[in-house]
């Protein structure tokens, strides 16, 4: 998998690539959580998810170096965002948008399960881009983040539907 970038943002040189993380980027993602949340996930958290056969982690590559990811978990009901996250310096180029493009791709043949996620109700930034991308909020998780006891507002997505035939 590979996406090219260039033409879209028109600032940079070569493209952004998209492939699944493996275990030897667990330093750079740990540099972009850190960077991204207040309380960020832990090495082994990443490293759970990473080798887990129920998920699809996705790296963007800029020149190789890693600038942001997306995790999602395959439940019963939906996939679950679990996480996602642009290095800080990185962000506002499209790159969170591209991620979650393509995970829809690589999701879209499961057309039982939708998407959700949780995200703090004052990141608007978020919540715009999940809307945008056809995330609507379905309702409040009171007091959800144990760091500042902030509500979570709980969006959803309905499966991709398959492609009419021509
Ligand atoms: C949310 C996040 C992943 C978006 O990544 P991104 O690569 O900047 O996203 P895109 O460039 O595709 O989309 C940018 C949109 O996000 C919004 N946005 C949020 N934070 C932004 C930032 N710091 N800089 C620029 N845009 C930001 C903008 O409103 C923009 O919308 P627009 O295109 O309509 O102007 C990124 O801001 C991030 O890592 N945030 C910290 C971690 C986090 O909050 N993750 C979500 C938890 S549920």
């Amino acid at each position: 998998m590979s996406v090219e970038v260039r033409e879209r943002h028109g600032t940079r040189e070569g493209g952004l690539e998209i492939r699944r993380l493996t275990l030897r980027n667990l330093g750079a993602i740990e540099e972009i959580e850190r960077a991204s949340y207040p309380t960020p996930w832990s090495r082994s958290m990443f490293a759970g998810e990473l080798t887990k056969p129920a998920s699809i982690s996705l790296g963007a590559f800029d020149g190789g170096v890693l600038v942001g990811y997306v995790i999602v978990s395959r439940y019963v009901d939906a996939w679950h965002v679990m996480n996602v996250a642009v290095h800080p310096r990185e962000r506002g180029r499209g790159i969170g948008t591209t991620l979650l493009e393509r995970l829809f791709e690589a999701t879209a043949s499961d057309v039982r399960r939708g998407y959700t996620l949780e995200v703090r109700v004052s990141n608007e930034g978020a919540i715009r881009l999940y809307e945008r991308l056809g995330f609507r909020g379905r309702g409040v998780r009171r007091g959800y983040y144990t760091d500042n006891r902030e509500d979570a507002l709980i969006m959803w997505k309905d499966p991709i539907r398959p492609r009419e035939p021509a």
